[in-house]
């Protein structure tokens, strides 16, 4: 059975006993609603350490809009029951209250990185990210902690606050999974009409016509950028909320590509934001 705890001090306790066992823990965030990207990180984290730590909590500090919180799907029972399917060890899924009680305060903010792409759209989402993933990893003391590729920036900057922070933790990205189709897994994908779902399939097609653009040769970021966007801007369904072209490690802007650089873009579907991306290496 999954071993299920909620409150912070009881985290703490349980993860103190395990590393006295001797046992190594890998620990995977998430806000739940489990989908089989979720279940690419769990098997990573099963390959790379001794006990799994798999979080569950919808972060308020991390939602831009009151309605988009509201609306976020929620599953808890299906999660473990995948969980557990998956051999994770402990879900940890605490209330709201328990991570931010009145009196909290603090706010973690990776200032930089933290600035473009959808930090420019969603304003304070990812110092929301940056303060409870430091929660989440100052409770549990992982060895390892699973992120997806998918959440590119948030990686970034997940690694950044651990390095600026000495954290000693190996942070593991794993790549994006897709259906069959291209569409890259994400909760919100539950929330796409049929009609938005086929649409959405552009981005993909975007990023894959990014790849060839740039393999022809043409290493000018506002020509990929232009390509790129026109694309998906001919789908009558997509909202465009940036398509950009960025410096891979630091997503600072470029003009041409000589080091590795993201294509990067977030683009609406009615009231389902999607986002996605893919890293050109010279
Ligand atoms: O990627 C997510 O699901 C969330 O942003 C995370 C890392 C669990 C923080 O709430």
């Amino acid at each position: 059975m999954i071993e299920i705890i909620r409150q912070p001090a009881a985290m703490r306790t349980r993860a103190r006993e395990v590393r006295r066992e001797g046992k190594s823990i890998a620990m995977v965030p998430t806000m739940g609603s489990l989908h089989e990207g979720h279940l690419a990180l769990l098997h990573e984290a099963k390959r790379r350490a001794d006990f799994v730590v798999l979080t569950v909590f919808v972060n308020p500090r991390q939602f831009d809009r009151a309605d988009d919180l509201q609306g976020y799907p929620r599953d808890e029972s299906g999660d473990l029951r995948k969980a557990e399917a998956c051999g994770v060890d402990l879900a940890y899924c605490p209330p709201v209250d328990a991570m931010y009680p009145p009196e909290y305060q603090t706010t973690i903010s990776v200032v930089h990185l933290s600035e473009p792409l959808c930090g420019a759209s969603r304003p304070g989402h990812f110092d929301g990210v940056a303060t409870i993933v430091t929660k989440l990893l100052h409770t549990v003391v992982p060895n390892v902690a699973v992120f997806g590729e998918k959440d590119y920036q948030q990686l970034a900057i997940i690694r950044r606050l651990v390095r600026d922070l000495d954290f000693d933790v190996e942070i593991v990205g794993v790549p994006t999974v897709r259906e069959a189709d291209g569409l890259a897994l994400s909760s919100r994908n539950a929330a796409l009409t049929a009609e938005q779902r086929s649409e959405a399939l552009v981005l993909h097609r975007a990023l894959r016509r990014a790849q060839e653009i740039f393999v022809e040769g043409n290493l000018r970021v506002s020509s990929i950028r232009v390509q790129t966007r026109a694309m998906i801007e001919r789908s009558p369904l997509a909202q465009v909320d940036y398509v950009d072209v960025v410096d891979a490690e630091t997503l600072a802007p470029i003009e041409t590509i000589t080091h590795p650089a993201l294509v990067a873009l977030a683009v609406s579907f009615g009231n389902t934001r999607l986002i996605d991306s893919t890293v050109l290496l010279p």
